[in-house]
């Protein structure tokens, strides 16, 4: 019997065929979901990426609650428009810590992945203040409250605690000096701020909103808005991983 021949039992009876192509899938199936039971995590490690600092998760609340996401994602795709206009494309490691994740596929305002640095503070604090003032004819709403309240601060540590317990890395000396690190970080003059960068490498520390009397829900964003994109040093990435 030629092979062709065999290879009609298939074509002439739909159920050997069914059984057949599920066969086929169940193993191609297999060698794909199995090995990631094995694996302890499908994140591949990053240097540089850490857990957010106090204010920096502050910050990021106030962002989740004030609704940005629903104009600005933080994901810049592996595709040559996107990544010359923002920068590298981001890594899975870069949003490891992020409950709930920030990635987002609608753009009324640019993405913010890469914002970090790319603007001085007092910019970020008139853009939130007014976006028209800096930006004319931006269609983004305005935020004046953000300078004018005082950041809560007091649950602060148990948010990280629960963070902690969904798997983020924070450390009970973390945990315990929460509230301590979050006014540390908003005062560049503070005498812990060596002590803090110990815990969280390479956080800013300074007074981001240019009001010393208290610190605002303006300082937390911006300290937040100010870190992103900045934890991975992307020279030491760039010879392996160029876009084609
Ligand atoms: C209704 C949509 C909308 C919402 C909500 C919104 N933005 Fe925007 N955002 C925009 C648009 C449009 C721009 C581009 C014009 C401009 O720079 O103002 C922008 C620009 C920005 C920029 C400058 C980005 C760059 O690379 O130039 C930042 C930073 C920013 N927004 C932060 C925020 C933050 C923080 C919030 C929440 C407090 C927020 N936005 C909420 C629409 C929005």
């Amino acid at each position: 019997m030629s092979l062709w021949s065999r290879h009609k039992i298939f074509e002439t009876n739909s159920i050997i065929l069914v059984i057949g192509v599920l066969i086929v899938i169940s193993i191609g199936g297999l060698v794909e979901i199995v090995p990631l039971f094995y694996l302890k995590s499908t994140i591949e490690k990053v240097e540089g990426v850490r857990p957010y600092t106090p204010l920096e998760l502050a910050g990021r609340n106030i962002y989740v609650r004030e609704g940005c996401y629903n104009c600005h994602s933080q994901m810049v795709r592996p595709l040559r428009d996107e990544v010359e206009r923002y920068g590298h494309y981001s890594l899975a490691a870069e949003s490891m810590y992020d409950r709930p994740f920030q990635w987002g596929s609608k753009r009324t305002g640019p993405d913010l992945a890469r914002l970090g640095n790319k603007y001085s503070d007092d910019w970020h604090r008139d853009h939130l203040r007014d976006p028209r003032a800096v930006v004319p004819g931006s269609i983004m709403p305005s935020y004046p409250w953000l300078e004018k309240n005082e950041l809560d601060a007091k649950t602060i540590g148990d948010d990280m605690k629960v963070q902690a317990a969904l798997g983020v890395p924070y450390t009970d000396e973390m945990l315990k000096k929460a509230e301590s690190d979050l006014r540390t970080q908003a005062n560049a003059d503070d005498p812990n701020t060596a002590d803090l960068a110990k815990r969280y490498p390479n956080a800013q520390s300074r007074n981001f909103d240019g009001n010393p009397q208290k610190v605002t829900e303006a300082d937390a964003l911006i300290a937040y808005l100010q870190m992103l994109g900045t934890q991975v040093d992307f020279k030491l990435y760039d010879n392996k991983a160029n876009v084609r």
